[in-house]
């Protein structure tokens, strides 16, 4: 048995119930080393533990899919959400599987911004640049979503595509230097919130780092309802 389990943004209180009972009950956890230091507490003293980082990435998972052959209950944890930013992993769990693996979602550093910042999934477009690979059509869906009035709530690219590598790019494109923009780090755990604009958004952040660009509309959930005559 494997599965995928959603390990949520950082505060094991946020870590689904079924999520932490399946990592409670593994033969074998796997992730990333920071992922899995998250879920650390809940591991069995007897559980084997597989880590890893972007170099040995495949050879660990090629571990855990013998240990799942083998019969072993195999979780392999991800940071926040599965389905937000961490497709190319999944894709990288099922190939050293060679099967389609179930997913269990976790509650994504995404969802949480959205709580913090009060803004409304309808009227937000989500966008990843976490990914190996071009971004160019990324780049272009997020112009298109703040033309659009919509909110953006954007995963940098920790190597080349930060906070302010993403205003510089979008006031390049000619989106107005007035939009609001938060970026919030280490959330739920050593949170920092910056504010301010895309014109002053100049400074480095961690990799640790999620960004919200605010429509210069006010979104329908913004506007008051009309008293009932
Ligand atoms: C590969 S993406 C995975 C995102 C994850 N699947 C999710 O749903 O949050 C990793 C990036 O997500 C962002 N991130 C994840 N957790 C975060 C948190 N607690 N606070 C701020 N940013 C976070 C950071 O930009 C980090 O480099």
């Amino acid at each position: 048995m494997i599965i995928c389990v959603g390990a949520g943004p950082g505060d094991l209180g946020l870590l689904t119930q079924r999520g932490a009972e399946l990592v409670h009950t593994a033969d074998v956890v796997a992730g990333f080393d920071a992922v899995v230091d998250l879920v650390r507490p809940l591991i069995r003293s007897d559980a084997r533990i597989v880590t890893m980082g972007y170099r040995d990435q495949v050879q660990r998972l090629d571990e855990v899919a013998d240990a799942h052959r083998a019969g072993a209950r195999c979780v392999v944890v991800f940071m926040g959400d599965i389905h937000f930013s961490g497709f190319q992993f999944l894709e990288r769990v099922e190939r050293a599987c060679g099967e389609r693996i179930e997913t269990v979602p976790g509650i994504s550093s995404a969802q949480v911004l959205a709580s913090r910042g009060r803004v409304c999934f309808d009227e937000t477009t989500f966008v990843t640049f976490h990914r190996r690979g071009t971004i160019d059509p990324f780049k272009r869906h997020l112009v298109r979503a703040l033309e659009d009035d919509r909110n953006a709530i954007i995963i940098p690219r920790p190597w080349d595509f930060m906070p302010k590598d993403i205003a510089a790019y979008l006031l390049a494109r000619g989106v107005r230097g007035d939009h609001p923009v938060e970026v919030w780090e280490n959330l739920t755990s050593r949170e920092a919130q910056w504010v301010g604009s895309l014109a002053s958004c100049t400074h480095e952040f961690s990799d640790m780092s999620i960004m919200l660009i605010r429509t210069l509309r006010p979104m329908p959930s913004q506007i008051e309802p009309e008293p009932i005559a």
